[in-house]
């Protein structure tokens, strides 16, 4: 099913999978001094300082409970430009130290209501050049890789764009960069993979691209899944694993179904950016099934609307799912943006599994390999010229599930948690009270933010929680509206488990909380 809102960028992360490659290569001036991990990540999304958004943002409800005050309009619109600026010089003061890798989704598309102004490029470019050369000096020149999302479309504006990010894109991906905008990187080299997507090209409001049609496969959405294919496949066979998509065309939709699942053993996550409300979802099995007379998936078009038809979709999930049952679902991670429309501005840090306990060793016995095949089940409807030549009738490779792949089971490299920050009263900030970024939730549970044993994986340094949570009133903590979830892990069958109780309606308490953390009202 499909209830993406409007998710223009997809990133993956990939994992080491445990057949790990014996050495790094020797002419790597890095590999000789392995950074010493930390175990977290930085995924931000949606900085960019565009004024044509902002001012876009002051006519509608943007510009953020400002509206009714006119004199304070035009204060809050030019905010953004120093918000970037905020926000960067405190992650480089709070979090540069703490964190491995950045994940940067979500750029500089547009929504199609852009045509009311004119946009310069030239100002673009500018914008896109201060962002980066600012990145750079915070993260980037420190020796943490930073991998931007960049969905330009497919014109000219590529090679501009390649030419302002260029250094964060490898060198061997350049080429393929400056083509379409996706590329991939080694954040943790020959471990940790992210892969970076241009879906632009699954778009459906694109109307430059075909959608991935099974009959044209040189439409750049299949040139890009193609690609994509080929990667998984090769991270795969060195050991390594990646994430996920948005509105898109129905054939790419599919297509990237079967990928996420088909992969499920090397993909770690899929995190999604571009001014979404914070929520999850799943890619499932059941999507690449054909039934006939299924009403054409109707389109969210509102977050109302986004949050009514994931209560359905959470319903159908199982209440205590069976090992082979998860090899069924992949999941979508959405982060608010930092640009604060519709919402207030927010970062999450990501926390993953760094212990080298069964680093390689780990399986003894031979791997059950999937034998699951996407078109199973669509035989008899794959006789029919309606769907004969469809993606769904022709995803016949097996797929590589397994319950003790790091998205299943929690070990090395399996995402264990996040926490989430905003500036909860960035409507009031003026000169003495300066805007401030504070914690909104963990994933986690209050318990596990605390290390039992000396030396423990800290998920998130101490400094940067609220004292309720670290307090020792164990009650108090485990009760703290800070951590509503209390998930482990973030397993897909940690996912799947907070996805059934959020869709069962008698949850009303969990379901406020969510609807809360969506929409920060
Ligand atoms: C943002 O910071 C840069 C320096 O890093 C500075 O040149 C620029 O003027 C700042 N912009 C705003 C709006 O504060
Ligand atoms: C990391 O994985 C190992 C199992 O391989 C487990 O013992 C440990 O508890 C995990 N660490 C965290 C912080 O969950
Ligand atoms: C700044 O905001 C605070 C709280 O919103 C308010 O009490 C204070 O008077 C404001 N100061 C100025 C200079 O506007």
């Amino acid at each position: 099913m499909m209830w993406i809102h409007t998710l223009l960028f997809a990133t993956s992360f990939l994992i080491d999978y445990g057949f790990a490659k014996p050495v790094q290569t020797p002419f790597e001036v890095d590999a000789t001094k392995p950074r010493k991990l930390h175990g977290r990540f930085l995924h931000i999304t949606d900085m960019h300082p565009d004024p044509h958004y902002l001012h876009k943002a002051a006519e509608s409800t943007g510009c953020h409970r400002r509206k009714k005050n006119k004199k304070s309009k035009n204060k809050e619109c030019d905010s953004p430009f120093r918000l970037t600026n905020y926000t960067l010089d405190f992650l480089n003061k709070n979090w540069a130290d703490e964190i491995d890798f950045v994940i940067w989704t979500g750029d500089n598309a547009r929504h199609d209501d852009d045509r009311k102004l004119p946009r310069t490029p030239a100002e673009i470019y500018d914008l896109n050049r201060h962002v980066a050369a600012k990145m750079t000096k915070v993260f980037y020149n420190k020796g943490i890789p930073v991998v931007p999302s960049l969905a330009p479309g497919p014109n000219s504006i590529t090679n501009e764009y390649s030419s302002i990010w260029s250094q964060f894109i490898p060198f061997p991906y350049l080429q393929v960069f400056q083509r379409g905008a996706y590329y991939t990187t080694e954040v943790i080299p020959n471990e940790v993979a992210v892969i970076s997507l241009n879906t632009m090209y699954f778009y459906d409001s694109n109307k430059v691209v075909n959608g991935c049609p099974y009959k044209d496969r040189n439409d750049p959405g299949n040139l890009q899944i193609d690609w994509l294919t080929v990667q998984l496949r090769e991270y795969r066979e060195r050991g390594h694993v990646p994430p996920a998509p948005g509105n898109y065309f129905p054939e790419c939709y599919i297509r990237y179904v079967e990928l996420a699942l088909r992969f499920q053993d090397t993909i770690l996550g899929h995190l999604f950016g571009h001014m979404n409300a914070d929520h999850f979802f799943f890619l499932e099995a059941e999507d690449l099934r054909i039934y006939p007379d299924e009403d054409d998936e109707t389109k969210v078009t509102s977050d109302q609307g986004l949050l009514e038809s994931l209560y359905v979709d959470f319903a159908t999930l199982p209440k205590k799912p069976k090992q082979s049952e998860l090899d069924d679902y992949a999941v979508v991670n959405v982060a608010p943006s930092v640009v604060p429309n519709p919402y207030l501005p927010s970062f999450r840090i990501f926390s993953y599994n760094i212990t080298d306990k069964g680093k390689r060793a780990e399986r003894t016995g031979k791997r059950k390999h999937g034998h699951r095949r996407g078109s199973e089940g669509n035989k008899a409807n794959c006789k029919s010229d309606e769907y004969r030549n469809t993606w769904r009738c022709h995803l016949d490779r097996t797929w590589h599930s397994d319950p003790h792949s790091p998205s299943r089971r929690n070990q090395r490299w399996t995402p264990l948690g996040y926490a989430q920050y905003y500036i909860p009263h960035l409507d009031q900030a003026n000169k003495t009270m300066k805007p401030k970024f504070e914690l909104e939730y963990v994933t986690y549970k209050a318990e596990d933010l605390v290390p039992s044993d000396e030396g423990g994986q800290v998920l998130v340094p101490l400094r940067h929680l609220p004292e309720e949570l670290i307090s020792n009133s164990a009650t108090k903590a485990e009760k703290s509206k800070f951590a509503p979830y209390r998930l482990k892990d973030l397993t897909i069958g940690s996912w799947v488990r907070l996805g059934h109780e959020i869709g069962d309606s008698s949850r009303k308490k969990l379901r406020k909380k969510f609807r809360r953390y969506m929409f920060m009202v």
